[in-house]
């Protein structure tokens, strides 16, 4: 996704040394080690070990210029050392692979178990949430998770439901919320509880937020991080996160008033702080990307 509009601002470089922090199917991953020559290096992660496995596959041919390792990007602090990576690159979101996949319970379109782990050594999962949460906690993790309006009565209906034995399948999920709430347009009505409930499964918000950082740190001077988000939290947290960094001073705590400010040089410089966004050709060809917003920080 955005897979030249990643290139073209990454620029890498031929003894460059490149993260994919997200490396799912090595898309990125394969365009960055073609674009910086033999001598360019990659390390990539992914939390999911069937991505690993992928990736470690698609990028047979560039043996002994990569290593990929099954890691949370969160982690990455204990394998990689600050101030050693020329760029960077976090796609957020689900893989193909992860939709595709029936038995990993993401997708709407087969009937799978309600699982929704990026990572199959996490121990939560969607039907975890499904059948322990109370109704109020269902309701506020698909309003808040996933801006959905009618998610009382979504929550509602789950918790009778759920009196009569546990929801185990995400078909059994989805044709309940469709009995709740009316088909509107192509969009299954339960799209927005299934996004809400694998962002809070896999912790991506606070994956990111801790994430970001210890990404930035990794990269030396002059190092560029590239990030596609999918949905508008995400989006906000990285501009948040580049806005920070950007200014010329720090702030003690979460409010910006001037006695709080300590004066220190801005550390980014944004390549692209409007949010690029896929060509409609794209959008046509595949279109999960039509969320897909990509945005591109240096560091000064
Ligand atoms: C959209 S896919 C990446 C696709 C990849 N850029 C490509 O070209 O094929 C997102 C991937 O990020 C992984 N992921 C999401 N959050 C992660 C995290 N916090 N740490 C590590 N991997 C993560 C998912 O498991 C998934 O495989």
């Amino acid at each position: 996704m955005l897979l030249p509009e990643v290139i073209a601002r990454l620029e890498p470089k031929e003894t460059g040394r490149y993260l994919d922090g997200t490396v799912g199917g090595a898309g990125h991953a394969e365009a960055i080690l073609e674009a910086s020559g033999p001598n360019g290096r990659l390390c990539g992660c992914d939390q999911d070990g069937e991505a690993v496995q992928a990736a470690r596959a698609r990028l047979e041919p560039f043996e002994g210029r990569f290593e990929i390792r099954q890691l949370n990007f969160v982690e990455l602090g204990s394998w990689l050392d600050e101030g050693t990576i020329d760029g960077a690159v976090l796609d957020l979101g689900v893989s193909s692979h992860q939709f595709d996949v029936a038995e990993r319970g993401f997708s709407l379109r087969f009937d799978g178990p309600l699982d929704m782990r990026m990572d199959e050594r996490a121990s939560l999962t969607a039907a975890d949430l499904i059948n322990e949460q109370s109704a109020e906690e269902l309701a506020n993790i698909f309003y808040e998770f996933g801006g959905e309006s009618g998610s009382r009565a979504v929550a509602r209906a789950i918790v009778s439901e759920r009196r009569s034995g546990k929801i185990g399948s995400t078909l059994q999920l989805a044709g309940l919320i469709e009995r709740v709430l009316p088909r509107r347009g192509r969009t299954h009505p339960a799209t927005k509880v299934f996004q809400a409930l694998r962002i809070v499964v896999n912790d991506e918000l606070g994956r990111l937020d801790r994430g970001l950082q210890v990404v930035w740190s990794l990269l030396r001077p002059g190092g560029r991080l590239a990030v596609i988000t999918f949905h508008s939290a995400e989006a906000r947290m990285v501009k948040l996160f580049g806005r920070r960094l950007a200014l010329p001073y720090r702030v003690d705590g979460d409010v910006d008033l001037p006695e709080f400010r300590h004066p220190k040089p801005p550390e980014m410089t944004w390549v692209s702080r409007k949010a690029v966004q896929p060509t409609r050709a794209e959008v046509l060809r595949n279109s999960r990307s039509r969320s897909a917003q990509l945005r591109v920080m240096e560091k000064l």
